[in-house]
């Protein structure tokens, strides 16, 4: 097992193996996508922690923006391989520990999307959390994400409520946006927090 009791990397690959992909959505996050389509962010360089098989990754690329994606399991990077292929969009795919990501990403990204990353971590990884995506970004950047309430002890995935975002994440950025959604999917409704964090 990873440190603590989260998931390992091989409880999410046998995951992948099985075909159990029993958080996938089957398209884009829909909070998500109502932002991206109302809110002009410039096409830069963006980042999707925790891909999966990367319905936001497509998304993004089709929309014209620099997407690097980043999955530690093979099963995933796979499948969004597959997905970018079929969708005829190109992506940079990094099958890597989203905390092993390195000084060259330093700065390097105007926005990264959250979903169901944030709660498929152990709660004692979330500051190492909050420090990488406020390195990778740069000032100004957006961290925009849904954030799950499960209302469950135990994870994955992990309980977020309002307060654990307030106190992770109002040092490095400035709480543009935070609020339950009522955009999400069906089996989420009620339990999402949107935000939108500006990196200070
Ligand atoms: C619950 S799934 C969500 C996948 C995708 N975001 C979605 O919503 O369909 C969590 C994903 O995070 C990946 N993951 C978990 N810990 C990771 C880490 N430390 N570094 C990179 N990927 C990780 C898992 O392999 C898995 O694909």
């Amino acid at each position: 097992m990873a440190e603590d009791s989260g998931y390992s990397k091989e409880d999410w690959q046998k995951h992948y193996d099985e075909d159990d992909l029993r958080w996938d959505l089957g398209e884009v996050s829909p909070p998500l996508r109502h932002f991206l389509e109302n809110n002009p962010i410039s096409k830069d360089r963006a980042l999707v922690p925790g891909c999966g098989q990367g319905h936001e990754v497509v998304y993004l690329a089709q929309n014209g923006f620099a997407v690097t994606a980043v999955d530690y399991t093979k099963g995933a990077t796979q499948k969004l391989a597959r997905n970018l292929a079929r969708n005829r969009v190109g992506a940079e795919v990094i099958c890597a520990n989203f905390f092993n990501l390195g000084l060259e990403h330093k700065n390097r990204y105007n926005l990264m999307l959250e979903q169901t990353f944030f709660c498929a971590i152990h709660p004692t990884l979330r500051n190492r959390y909050v420090d990488l995506v406020s390195r990778v970004l740069k000032p100004g950047g957006f961290l925009v994400g849904v954030f799950y309430e499960t209302g469950e002890e135990d994870g994955p995935p992990f309980n977020t409520t309002r307060a654990h975002i307030l106190r992770h994440f109002s040092g490095p950025f400035q709480i543009e946006q935070l609020e339950k959604t009522n955009r999400s999917a069906e089996k989420r409704q009620g339990k999402e927090w949107f935000a939108v964090l500006k990196k200070r």
